[in-house]
């Protein structure tokens, strides 16, 4: 692994921030990668990691994948990211102080750099960091509780697996569909509640074998080995747990016509786009399907209050996102992963003018 200084030397983003929380142990890093559309902006992620290059090299993608997505769908914000690298579990007060230097580094930046929840990280910490920061995202102006992006975003992917299943095959029902949602979180859970509301097959796959049984009991779905996640088959394959877990070798296993989900960074590299494309499995870019969570924070703070029309909004943005991303692909002859890029960088270029 490179080390921390020549990961800063050689980044094509603004800035990396550092800072180490002795009470905790833990590395705070703060990667802000672009400006052009607004503040860097994008969730706070707390984890373990073999180094903190690890850390920072996870922040600085994902920081990136957040510019893509703010332009994907056309938000005035930039692209950052948060990495609280814990060394262990921490218990409750040693969160607390973590979240507390947290909180002194974000007021340090004056709103240079705005956050909300991602993995590791809940609503109710948002809301501690914004007794006392004004840069969090998603705490609602009228309740001032903080709203939970999950279902938010789970609507995106849904209306994201919609346009991928139209795309594909003929119409654009779920009706029968085999869906494998592998890993039943913040987003997976709702999402599988709403792929059976809409009259799919939901296969549910989790490492944790007690939650899995327990939605599928509820929802009349099946579960599946994690082992087993990719050589079944299915229509679609919805990763919504860790990223990277599309690679050369779960595509040549695939047996899927679908890979979209909401994970963050899901192709270990840019070549498993291409990998996908040659053995016919339709990819649903992951910044652009998984935008839901993010355009509904967004427009929350512009002042769509309503959940109801908020779900819409991220209904139909989404929807509508990932079907031009399809068309253009198809029409162009190029990946989805490439189209989404150009659509992208064509919103940057536009606002750098
Ligand atoms: N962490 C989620 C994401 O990556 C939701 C989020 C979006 C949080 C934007 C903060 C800001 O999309």
């Amino acid at each position: 692994m490179t080390e921390p200084f020549e990961l800063l030397r050689t980044w094509d983003g603004l800035a990396t921030v550092l800072r180490f929380e002795p009470h905790s142990g833990a590395w705070i890093v703060i990667a802000l990668h672009d400006r052009t559309l607004g503040s860097p902006t994008g969730g706070s992620r707390m984890k373990s990691y073999p180094s903190l290059s690890d850390a920072i090299v996870d922040a600085q993608r994902l920081a990136a994948g957040m510019t893509a997505k703010w332009a994907g769908i056309d938000r005035p914000y930039g692209g950052g990211k948060a990495v609280l690298m814990i060394p262990r579990p921490l218990d409750a007060a040693t969160r607390r102080s973590l979240l507390t230097g947290y909180r002194d580094v974000l007021r340090g930046l004056e709103g240079g750099f705005r956050t909300g929840p991602d993995m590791g990280t809940t609503p109710e910490d948002m809301a501690f960091l914004a007794q006392a920061c004004a840069s969090v995202m998603g705490i609602h102006p009228e309740t001032g509780k903080p709203l939970d992006p999950g279902p938010f975003t789970a609507q995106g992917v849904l209306a994201g697996i919609r346009a991928a299943v139209a795309h594909a095959f003929d119409g654009a029902t779920l009706s029968g569909r085999r869906i494998l949602i592998q890993g039943v979180g913040d987003v997976g859970e709702p999402l599988a509640r709403g792929l059976a509301e809409a009259g799919a097959t939901v296969l549910i796959s989790d490492l944790d074998p007690a939650r899995s049984e327990k939605l599928a009991q509820m929802i009349g779905g099946r579960t599946v080995d994690p082992e087993a996640v990719f050589t079944m088959e299915c229509d679609v394959y919805a990763p919504c747990a860790v990223g990277a877990t599309v690679d050369e070798a779960s595509v040549a296993e695939m047996r899927c016509a679908i890979v979209a989900g909401s994970a963050n960074n899901q192709l270990a590299t840019d070549r498993d786009a291409e990998r996908l494309a040659a053995r016919g499995i339709l990819y649903a870019p992951d910044w652009v399907i998984n935008a839901g969570g993010a355009l509904a924070y967004a427009d929350l703070r512009a002042g769509t209050t309503d959940t109801d029309q908020l779900l819409s909004d991220v209904d139909r943005t989404i929807g509508a996102a990932v079907e031009a991303v399809f068309h253009t692909a198809h029409e162009e002859g190029i990946t989805s992963l490439e189209a989404a890029r150009r659509r992208a960088e064509r919103r940057l270029s536009q606002a750098r003018k």
